[in-house]
């Protein structure tokens, strides 16, 4: 990948207050490409990166703390356009030979701010008054030599600091969040007017890049892809597709933990829109037949994955026995792995580290295949946007993540064939209602859970019943990693909870989770 738009990245230094994929985020939705790092990672190290620019992102710490992350002088001279947010304005100060203080004068939330220079690089085009979202205790109280104070604040007499000769800049708030005002287009005219990096990281280059790249990694070879219904795995397949066509076919495992119209989906849908080679594997009742009597999450995840792979190595070995791929071995096996998986999991760019936890399973350590990941630089939105661009039916694109066990970790308690109808039933009907609430672009997923070793007395008709709970988990989220639950109008859920009593055996009452992740995670299970 000599010449990918990845080559340069705009590198986003983590000192560790979350901040920094959000602005890995904002800079990616400024067209330009870009990683995060630890901060404990050598100037040297960044360097060898060939980084367009360097984002110091904020941290929790004040830079007088015993522990607090270092920044190494040597990154601001080296010559790299350097902006730093919060805590790393304040260290980049510091290392300048600015002078930061505790000045007593805290500041957090929504600021009002007054730039004193409209032309300058940062906030060119931009109003005086600004509100800006801060969240500061010490203060730069003397900017250091050469650099120009841009912005003030009633608690920050320096909030902004610019230098256009060595391309250093800084602000003491956090402009990648949206209560600041302006933040993002401080955030473009640092990377575009500052740093002179082009917006040219859109999908159809990331397309052309990753086709490129997938072409050069697979050679001749065959490869194969667990298709799974959903984006990720879909939009993987369409770009490998792309790349190297009837080289690919696809396996779509039927393990019975499926949602209704799942396996018809992918079946139609996307054999249609790709034409991709299609290869079914009903593996029902090997999966049922693993699972029972098992009613602990982890060993539920174990036995899936664990299926999971043989099911598909035999696919695989079928495939070619059958002549499929003309005689080529299947060498590759596509994997739809995200940035946030690689970054959650601490590898960078680059490194095969696979958080077990995303994919089904997790892939054992004797696997014969070497791996493609297409979308291992991609945030799920970024991976939407790929997936439109390249054709695939907008019912996948649009789709909510759905978890690799699938239903097996939305029964609580032991899977059974019975189980699952009833639950794959009250899940149709919550995604059918929510839909025509058209409340699917607010709600991130949507978990349905059964209670299936709980049970409560009800009233039907004129008889009692002792029926199951099904649990509505309606989430907000950017990136999973963090989720409120969302606030569903009353109406539906009245819907959807007469519905599902009405309709669903076994089934005398809905309860709604109104927990935040954390503490709660997004699944049950
Ligand atoms: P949690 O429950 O950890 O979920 O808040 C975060 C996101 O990950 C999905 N998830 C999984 N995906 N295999 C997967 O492929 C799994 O074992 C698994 N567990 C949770 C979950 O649906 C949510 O999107």
């Amino acid at each position: 990948m000599s010449d990918s738009l990845q080559t340069h990245p705009v590198l986003v230094v983590d000192y560790g207050a979350q901040y920094a994929q959000l602005i890995a985020r904002r800079v990616r939705e400024a067209k330009v490409y870009s990683e995060v790092v630890p901060h404990t990672m050598s100037v040297a190290e960044m360097l060898a990166k060939e980084p367009a620019a360097v984002i110091l992102s904020g941290g929790p710490s004040s830079v007088y703390a015993d522990d607090a992350p270092g920044l190494d002088g040597a990154l601001l001279e080296a010559g790299v356009p350097v902006f730093g947010m919060c805590y790393g304005f304040q260290a980049m100060a510091q290392a300048l030979g600015g002078e930061v203080s505790r000045t007593g004068l805290r500041e957090y939330g929504a600021t009002p701010a007054t730039v004193t220079d409209r032309t300058s690089t940062l906030f060119n085009g931009q109003p005086t008054e600004q509100s800006v979202w801060m969240s500061h205790g010490d203060s730069v109280t003397v900017a250091p030599d050469g650099m120009t104070v841009t912005a003030t604040t009633a608690g920050a007499p320096v909030a902004a600091i610019e230098d256009d000769s060595r391309r250093l800049y800084g602000v003491q708030w956090h402009p990648e969040v949206m209560h600041s005002t302006f933040g993002q287009q401080v955030l473009e005219n640092f990377l575009h007017r500052g740093a002179g990096i082009p917006a040219d990281w859109t999908p159809g280059n990331v397309i052309e890049d990753q086709v490129n790249a997938i072409r050069e990694q697979i050679g001749d070879a065959a490869v194969i892809c667990g298709l799974s219904g959903g984006v990720d795995s879909s939009v993987a397949a369409a770009l490998v597709q792309r790349a190297v066509g009837d080289q690919l076919t696809c396996v779509f495992v039927d393990h019975g933990l499926l949602r209704e119209g799942e396996a018809e989906q992918v079946e139609m849908d996307f054999v249609a829109a790709t034409g991709v080679r299609l290869v079914t594997v009903d593996a029902r009742e090997t999966f049922l037949g693993a699972l029972a009597g098992v009613s602990d999450p982890e060993e539920k995840r174990k036995i899936i994955g664990r299926e999971f792979i043989r099911t598909f190595e035999q696919a695989a070995r079928d495939i070619v026995g059958h002549g499929a791929q003309d005689g080529h071995p299947v060498e590759f096996l596509v994997q739809g792995t995200l940035y946030p998986d690689v970054v959650e999991s601490g590898g960078g760019a680059g490194t095969a580290n696979i958080k077990s936890h995303h994919n089904v399973g997790g892939l054992p350590d004797d696997l014969q295949f070497k791996l493609v990941e297409p979308l291992r630089a991609l945030f799920k939105d970024e991976v939407r946007a790929i997936g439109r661009e390249l054709g695939v039916p907008e019912e996948i694109v649009a789709r909510q993540p759905f978890p690799g066990p699938g239903l097996g970790i939305r029964i609580i308690g032991e899977v059974t064939e019975d189980r699952l109808a009833t639950l794959r039933r009250a899940d149709a009907i919550a995604r059918e209602e929510l839909t025509k609430a058209g409340l699917d672009n607010e709600i991130w997923q949507c978990p349905v859970v059964l209670l299936a070793d709980v049970r409560s007395v009800g009233v039907q008709g004129d008889g009692r019943t002792y029926g199951h709970p099904i649990v509505l988990r309606p989430v907000s989220s950017e990136d999973a990693m963090t989720a409120d639950w969302t606030r569903v109008p009353y109406d539906v859920l009245a819907q959807i909870s007469t519905r599902i009593t009405n309709e669903v055996d076994e089934v005398n009452r809905v309860v709604l989770d109104v927990t935040s992740k954390p503490p709660g995670t997004i699944e049950w299970e």
